[in-house]
């Protein structure tokens, strides 16, 4: 098959959602269509549950299970889909943020008697930056919920997107009778407790067939009027609204029951986007170029202690990745190779040969790769999107142990490469602050940096609220701000000098007074909004 042809065929998405709205489980129905597994209960959630284990323990059982979710692939309709896994913990928002980097669309999950959550917004606004195409999934229609129409305007006010119904709901909760496809014009019925792929749905192909009536008596009558004032109220679905990110069509169902989880794929396949060209500090990088280029979006270290070693998630985004073949690190000016590629489908790793524009590959790295890297074939430049947003909670790492302060280092240079958070230094390296936006992050560092590299530290709560980098057109007025705000200042890893505010207001009194100055929310700064 051709290199064109390969990447005809590649669909890449995230899945995203609140957590519980369930993401598992859709995953999984979407894998049993395409065979690639057999039964229910084999993709594991990721989500860190409260349980009467201690949540440091349920972190390392979900990064074992992330890993193993991160991506799964699947064959349908002569298709290859990657469904990049998210987590749903709002403290890990950083990692959806750089997975949506790495994706070609998103299929967003709503619980119908939720609605809109917190999570899913914020998401939501992450997708809008970068005009990703977004088809909502309703689910558990199986349970009362919000009115279908209610939903609707919910949706269109709080993800700040148009929205175009492709299926319908017939009733909900106990009441819940099926779907009614915009698309087909025919209705599919609910059985409750069918949860199997095959087709065994009772179809009715006309809105008008007095079978209808028969099967749902007088919910035939409200969903006629319920679609009549349906195309009345939303324009046609419009494919190209949806690929330039503007416009979200919204499929009804249960994934549970598996109940308009086919409508959503079968459109899926029909109109998402093949793998789209890439922003680079050098040119706009396109899919068919003939020589591979590609970014990592995402790491896993230590997931075995006898091994030091780290998985780099890598997505391909020009030519071919091949197996052994030695590639350009931009960052550290040298050429690498990879033995052991990894392919991702769910229930195993496979070695690979080769991986086109699209795919995501798996790295084995002994630390030369961090988030954000990217590799080519000779030439040098670097993709642009996969920025560190500014974090909100801030802790100082004290050592309480002077003779393992080797470990110490290390270990939080290994972390903050991981992107478990992010680390500023003051007094010339001698002060280390994590920044990160949720309190489980710390959590997660403390447990790691204790048992995965023997040290000792305490991490001490800090004053600021809000990391902003700063940068101007004139280098001296840069020099003049540092110089008098000691405490105000750190730099990134990268050296960036970056202002610590203790409050939005202190922030906002900043930005007013230093006009020369730019104060940046993300540490990309050609591309981020400036304040
Ligand atoms: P997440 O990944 O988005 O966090 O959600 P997940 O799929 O794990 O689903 C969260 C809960 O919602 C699960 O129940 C799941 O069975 C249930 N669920 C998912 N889809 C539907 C649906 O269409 N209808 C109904 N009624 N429930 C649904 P749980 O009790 O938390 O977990 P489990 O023990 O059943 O796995």
């Amino acid at each position: 098959m051709s290199i064109e042809s390969e990447i005809a065929r590649r669909r890449t998405f995230g899945i995203i959602s609140h957590p519980d709205a369930g993401k598992t489980t859709l995953t999984e129905k979407l894998l049993l269509f395409g065979g690639s597994i057999r039964s229910a209960g084999a993709v594991k959630s990721n989500k860190i549950r409260k349980s009467a284990t201690s949540d440091f323990m349920e972190i390392e059982k979900q990064r074992g299970i992330s890993v193993a979710t991160s991506v799964m692939s699947f064959e349908y309709s002569g298709q290859l889909i990657n469904i990049l896994d998210t987590p749903g913990h709002k403290d890990f928002a950083e990692d959806t943020y750089r997975t949506l980097t790495a994706v070609d669309s998103v299929i967003l999950v709503v619980d119908s008697a939720k609605g809109v959550e917190a999570q899913t917004e914020r998401l939501m606004s992450v997708c809008r930056m970068r005009n990703t195409p977004v088809i909502i999934f309703v689910n558990k229609l199986d349970r009362e919920g919000l009115p279908p129409f209610e939903l609707m305007d919910e949706l269109e006010d709080k993800l700040q997107i148009a929205v175009r119904p492709l299926t319908w709901p017939i009733g909900m909760g106990q009441s819940f009778q099926g779907v009614y496809n915009l698309h087909d014009r025919n209705v599919y019925l609910f059985q409750p407790g069918k949860t199997v792929v095959e087709d065994d749905r009772l179809l009715i192909e006309e809105l008008e067939d007095p079978s209808l009536d028969a099967e749902l008596g007088s919910a035939a009558v409200q969903l006629r009027e319920e679609i009549e004032l349906v195309d009345g109220i939303y324009d046609e679905f419009d494919v190209g609204e949806y690929l330039a990110g503007n416009l979200a069509p919204v499929f009804f169902g249960s994934a549970l029951n598996n109940f308009g989880v086919r409508e959503l794929l079968e459109t899926f396949v029909r109109i998402a986007p093949p793998p789209a060209p890439r922003e680079s500090d050098a040119r706009l990088i396109e899919p068919d170029e003939s020589k591979f280029s590609g970014f990592v979006f995402k790491i896993h270290a230590n997931l075995d202690p006898r091994h030091r070693d780290r998985i780099a998630f890598l997505r391909v985004c020009s030519g071919v990745f091949e197996k052994d073949k030695p590639f350009r690190h931009v960052r550290q000016r040298k050429d690498v190779r990879f033995s052991r590629p990894y392919s991702f489908m769910a229930e195993r790793k496979n070695v690979i040969d080769q991986a086109f524009p699209g795919d995501v590959v798996g790295l084995y790295d002994r630390g030369d790769l961090k988030i954000g890297d990217t590799l080519t074939e000779g030439e040098s430049f670097m993709f642009r999107g996969i920025p560190s947003f500014a974090p909100e909670i801030f802790k100082e790492l004290v050592s309480t142990d002077p003779m393992r302060s080797k470990q110490l280092e290390k270990g939080i240079n290994q972390l903050t490469e991981e992107g478990v958070a992010q680390l500023f230094i003051q007094d010339r390296g001698r002060r280390k602050i994590i920044g990160a936006v949720g309190e489980l992050q710390f959590e997660v560092i403390q447990y790691r940096l204790t048992n995965e590299y023997g040290a000792a530290c305490r991490l001490q709560p800090l004053a600021y609220s809000k990391a902003v980098w700063i940068t101007s057109n004139d280098p001296a007025a840069v020099k003049e701000f540092l110089k008098y705000r000691d405490r105000q200042i750190a730099h990134d890893k990268d050296e960036n000098p970056v202002y610590l505010a203790e409050s939005e207001w202190m922030l906002q009194s900043m930005i007013r007074d230093n006009p020369e100055l730019k104060f940046h929310f993300t540490s990309e700064f050609k591309t981020s909004g400036a304040a």
